[in-house]
């Protein structure tokens, strides 16, 4: 290369100076990676059916499961029995408490490091817990003779009294031990009070019902063991700590259990460790064999839980001109005696809004039934529904536009906590968002716009969420001596473009093309990774790099010694280009990685780091933000909902790759149509029973459900986040199904409080 073309590629390597009083590292150059609609790096192995599923995993002599439900909600098994099974063709062996391995109990999220969705032994014993618990294990030949010998177990139960109707229940519910962490009651000032002495009040009640996971790719393990040591396929969104927490099920070492999860074919909260994966494993090592055990569908809402419902209460006091003197958000959710998942509905009202008193409450109230979980945006997606529909209510009754409301209450810095936001741009959000939708156009007025049958409204609703961020995860990064990168990390695949990104981060970082970084990930051997959860993994994962890769350059120049034209520079004095190092501002100084490491006899070099604790948490109110635009068509004779268009308009800091994020912003999106239209488990009251345990009757929105979703965003970096960048994996499900209920009140006058609005709630 010569001089020339030196300083040449100098002049478009315009340093990165986007962040200014950034506390992380910025990039020190931009190479065109981050910020670039690159295509999925995985895209072409899923399409040939390359990537291999955890069911997908071919083992010698491998044996297949089926798994008999309970069919009470609570009570003791009375009799067992599995001599037909056991005799049926193809059948290995029968699992049941009597003959299953001695267990310890799993740890609950939120107990320490426990990932499980339930702390209930598993297969322990003759107590039933749920309507739904697995009571028998078994294994056979084919999966359709494991699937038919299932069939032929007999189980009889001494049944008793189940406490599974929410209705009866509520009048007992508590306020939990802490909600994540935060206390369940948050006051500032009298909220009551100045609620009754408010000009304009509103005080309703928002009701949202249970919602089951349904990822296309079902859960499934398969498994074998080495000796005393676990081999886990799993379909998991959190690698390490299940390996963690299997190992101590089974009184094993941490490293006695091997964790692989390198695709996941969707995860939204219920890709973590259930009784299924510890099924598989102790009934492997009953039989002595490999199995694999893929949840039927049905199965899936028999083991794996889901959402919870939640019952709120939002009462808003306000004057004339909008101005908030109470905002009250309270209300119940159920829960079991099992897990701490109390879908914390009232976060979104502790950091979105201005007003002078606030009251939010969070009760919980336990039934008999399966473990409820986390699912996209747990909280802040139902919670929005009720908040946002209050403010269209209030907007309304005042006679401002909602959009104009937010913007008299945009609070100058978090209103519970005090603390500056790190980044809020949702004004912008909302001004840009209105353009684009012509939000001009959308007549005040409700139900003056029809088109032949259709009804037609326009609604807008604030979608939030949070900038989490996991402590103890670390990334080891290596240059080999070819001048390839590999980046290796226990992060996890589910389809939202994990290693697409970070092969784009590393690549600008180190000056490097896309091709020649590898990302390794998916494996419990590898350090210890982010789990994909609370839309953390990306940052997280950037953080470790970063400070890998910051560890990498420091040992580059120590190599590159005297003799090279970078002597004496000091890291923060270099960019990385073109396959090496250069000082910032003099391109002739410039060393290829391959002639350091060449000079420096080494193959090459590497570092192994953990993101820095993300200490900015305590100093700002770190969250993102959304203007979500609805418009429907309600027809006026059968009343049935169509989403005509959706925009939505995203403040999440800076956007590493358009082309993933829009996927993202869009797929949480169409769940939103789901809350806000379709989607509900049906759950007997009677019986604690899953009703509708099938994608035939549970309705996931399909594609002549979901219309052209436009997705914008303000790109403006947060300079307290790795590349500015926050999460975005949840935020497009919140104020999705506000918004369509605004628009719905907007189209007909009618305002559907309880979710979701099928088409009976609307004649
Ligand atoms: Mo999410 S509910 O943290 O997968």
């Amino acid at each position: 290369m010569t001089l020339m073309d030196i300083m040449k590629t100098a002049l478009r390597y315009v340093p990165d100076t986007l962040l200014p009083g950034a506390t992380h590292a910025p990039l020190r150059a931009r190479h065109g990676h981050v910020g670039t609609p690159v295509s999925r790096i995985d895209g072409n192995l899923k399409v040939q059916g390359q990537a291999r599923f955890a069911a997908e995993v071919a083992m010698e002599g491998l044996l297949h499961a089926a798994i008999v439900h309970s069919s009470i909600a609570r009570g003791r098994i009375a009799t067992l029995e599995t001599a037909a099974a056991e005799a049926a063709p193809g059948v290995a062996l029968v699992m049941t408490y009597r003959n299953a391995p001695r267990l310890n109990r799993p740890k609950a999220f939120m107990d320490g490091n426990g990932v499980s969705g339930s702390n209930l032994p598993v297969m322990q014993d003759a107590a039933i817990h749920w309507n739904g618990e697995a009571v028998a294990v078994v294994l056979a030949e084919t999966q359709e003779q494991a699937d038919h010998a299932a069939s032929l177990v007999t189980v009889t139960y001494e049944a008793e009294p189940a406490t599974t109707a929410f209705g009866a229940a509520k009048a007992q519910a508590k306020h939990p031990g802490s909600i994540l962490g935060e206390a369940p009651l948050m006051e500032i000032g009298d909220a009551e009070a100045a609620h009754a002495a408010a000009a304009f009040r509103v005080d309703q009640v928002y009701r949202t019902p249970r919602h089951n996971h349904n990822a296309i790719e079902l859960h499934a393990a398969t498994v074998r063991w080495e000796g005393e040591t676990l081999i886990l396929h799993d379909a998991t969104q959190m690698i390490g700590g299940t390996a963690a927490n299997v190992a101590d099920i089974f009184g094993l070492q941490p490293e006695q259990v091997r964790v692989s999860s390198p695709f996941v074919g969707g995860g939204f909260g219920g890709k973590g460790l259930w009784s299924h994966q510890i099924l598989a494993a102790a009934a492997s090592k009953l039989a002595g064999r490999p199995v694999k055990l893929m949840l039927s569908r049905e199965s899936v809402y028999r083991l794996v839980g889901g959402r919870t419902l939640t019952e709120q209460r939002v009462a808003l006091g306000a004057s004339a001109d909008g101005t908030l003197s109470a905002l009250i958000h309270s209300g119940v959710a159920a829960m079991s005696a099992n897990n701490d998942c109390p879908e914390q509905f009232t976060f979104p009202a502790r950091h979105l809004y201005a007003a002078e008193n606030f009251r939010l409450e969070q009760k919980i109230t336990e039934l008999d039934m399966l473990a409820n979980t986390f699912m996209r945006a747990p909280g802040e997606s139902v919670g929005t529904f009720a908040l946002e529909s209050a403010l269209d209510e209030l907007a309304f009754d005042l006679g401002i536009d909602p959009i104009e409301l937010r913007r008299r209450i945009e609070p100058e810095k978090d209103p519970t906590s005090g603390n500056a936001f790190s980044a809020r741009h949702l004004l912008k959000a909302y001004a840009d968002g209105a353009a684009r939708f012509g939000w001009d156009k959308r007549n005040p007025v409700p139900g003056s716009r029809r088109e032949g049958e259709w009804l037609i409204g326009m609604g807008v609703a604030t979608g939030t969420y949070p900038y989490y961020r996991m402590p103890g995860n670390a990334a080891r990064l290596r240059l080999d001596a070819d001048g390839t990168a590999t980046v290796s990390t226990a992060a996890h695949e589910m389809g939202m473009g994990t290693a697409t990104v970070q092969v784009q981060h590393v690549a600008d970082r180190l000056g490097l093309a896309l091709e020649d970084v590898t990302f390794e990930y998916g494996e419990s051997s590898l350090p210890a990774g982010a789990m994909a959860g609370g839309s953390s993994q990306t940052a997280a994962t950037l953080a470790a790099v970063i400070a890998s890769a910051e560890a990498v350059i420091a040992e580059l120049l120590k190599l590159a010694g005297n003799d090279s034209p970078l002597a004496g520079l000091k890291p923060d004095e270099v960019v990385a280009r073109d396959g090496g190092l250069a000082h910032a501002t003099d391109a002739t100084r410039f060393e290829t990685y391959t002639s350091i490491l060449a000079r420096a006899q080494r193959a090459s070099v590497e570092a192994e780091e953990s993101a820095p604790m993300p200490l900015e948490l305590m100093k700002y109110s770190m969250h993102s933000t959304a203007a979500q635009f609805a418009e429907v068509g309600v027809n006026a004779i059968t009343g049935e909902v169509r989403v005509r268009r959706f925009l939505g308009s995203f403040d999440c800091g800076r956007i590493l790759n358009p082309k993933t994020a829009t996927s993202q912003f869009r797929g949480g999106i169409i769940m939103g149509i789901g809350l806000a239209l379709t989607e509900a488990t049906e759950f007997d009251e009677r019986s604690g029973r899953i009703m509708n345990a099938s994608l035939a009757e549970y309705h996931v929105p399909v594609h002549l459900d979901v219309p052209e979703i436009d997705v914008i965003w303000t790109d403006i970096p947060d300079p307290h986040t790795p590349l500015g960048a926050r999460g975005i994996g949840e935020i497009g499900i919140t104020g999705t199904a506000a918004a369509i209920a605004n628009a719905i009140f907007n189209a007909t006058g009618k305002r559907i409080r309880d979710l979701p609005i099928t088409l009976d709630k609307l004649l």
